[in-house]
């Protein structure tokens, strides 16, 4: 904001134009990405994080860093997993207890007498320097603080590091308060699809909320990463990732059409019983039939499509256009680009953290083992394709791994 003489008329604008295009988001995590990005753009900004409110605790939730983060492992940052205590001692903890802004020149220099102290962890397990600080509380237009952020070196126009300006410290805290009612909507749509989630949970004890919520991340970045690949822009790539994700988390849901005693049996399926199971990826497309929004199509596709295989040897093959009508299964065989991207890639998700995870029936694979399998799936079972992009973004899939355990 420092480079440029903008108008206060310019700057809110802008403010109003970002906000509406939020609105459009339904992710939490793509809603935190472009909060945390305009606001940076605003102040120009190397580096800034995102913590939400989880009860007395604030839970690091998104972050970036021009600086230290680059290439396709850039994501893997992503899925740290820490917490900070809602207190006086951490400048985060106090920007949320106290409803405050806090601006600091210099990280390293704070005098003493402050109530908070900051954490120079980051800084010596990464080699980065934070200096200036513009740390800002999420707060809703009803004062509820769902978060903080932390906005992180601030830029000039020959890119040097200044302390945050009297424009930031107006503005940024103006865009927050905006911002906040959106991420607090996107907190809002995470939590009734992990209801729904816990609903199928309920029938299938399989189907655990961290199996989801790690096929939901490892989709993401399989996609991403693809995508960037191909050249796709990262405005389609972030959109497009943000509605995938929470798709891939419900491909599954269809299980709550299927009878618990086929559904809680223990040990292996009868013939019968394993042909009556195919049906909860047409019960799953059904519940998002007839709908016009992109998220419920995805969802439909990802739920019909999890268990297709490239070779067209998997399930439930093609039916017709109204599933109701549907009367058998794998009629007519589905194979290769016929099969939807978003479903290729949650069917090697899916088998991926199946057997890399331990069950009530089985132990966990190693993960050299899970692998190998997946290699030879490569061209058969599983696109490949997405088995490159899965291989090459490892580090992203196992940083997912840990974060979501359970
Ligand atoms: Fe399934
Ligand atoms: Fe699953």
């Amino acid at each position: 904001m420092e480079c440029t003489d903008r108008q206060p008329y310019d700057i809110i604008r802008d403010i109003l134009t970002v906000i509406e295009e939020l609105n459009t988001l339904k992710d939490v995590d793509a809603i935190l990405d472009r909060v945390l990005g305009e606001a940076r753009a605003m102040t120009n900004a190397d580096a800034g994080s995102i913590f939400l409110v989880e009860g007395d605790q604030l839970r690091f939730s998104y972050v970036h860093n021009d600086t230290l983060f680059h290439g396709a492992d850039a994501s893997k940052h992503l899925y740290t997993n820490f917490s900070v205590p809602i207190n006086e001692k951490s400048i985060v903890g106090y920007a949320a207890m106290t409803g405050e802004s806090l601006v600091i020149d210099d990280a390293y220099a704070l005098s003493g007498k402050e109530p908070y102290s900051f954490n120079k962890k980051y800084d010596e397990e990464t080699g980065y320097r934070t200096r200036s600080m513009l740390t800002i509380p999420l707060k809703t237009f009803q004062d509820k603080i769902v978060g903080v952020m932390q906005l992180i070196n601030a830029r000039d126009c020959n890119n040097e590091y200044r302390p945050f300006g009297k424009d930031d410290i107006h503005y940024a805290p103006l865009f927050a308060n905006s911002a906040s009612v959106t991420v607090e909507r996107g907190i809002m749509t995470r939590e009734i699809m992990l209801r729904m989630m816990k609903m199928a949970e309920m029938r299938d004890p399989k189907e655990t909320g961290p199996h989801v919520q790690r096929v939901g991340a490892y989709v993401a970045e399989i996609y991403q990463h693809m995508s960037r690949k191909k050249g796709l822009d990262e405005f389609s790539i972030r959109r497009n990732k943000d509605v995938l994700r929470l798709a891939a988390m419900l491909h599954d849901v269809g299980k709550v059409g299927i009878s618990d005693t086929i559904l809680k049996k223990p040990g292996r399926f009868e013939p019968h019983e394993a042909a009556i199971m195919k049906w909860h990826s047409v019960y799953g497309a059904a519940l998002f039939a007839n709908t016009t929004s992109e998220l419920d199509q995805l969802c439909a596709q990802i739920a019909l499509g999890h268990h297709e295989r490239w070779d067209g040897k998997g399930y439930p093959g093609r039916l017709p256009e109204n599933l109701a009508e549907a009367r058998e299964l794998c009629v007519e065989p589905i194979s290769g680009e016929d099969i939807p991207l978003c479903a290729r890639i949650t069917s090697l998700a899916d088998v991926y953290d199946a057997l890399i995870s331990s069950r009530v029936y089985k132990d966990a694979w190693p993960e050299e083992a899970v692998l190998e399998e997946i290699m030879k799936g490569r061209g058969t079972q599983f696109d490949p394709d997405v088995v490159d992009a899965f291989v090459e973004i490892q580090d992203v899939i196992r940083a997912i791994r840990h974060k979501y355990q359970g």
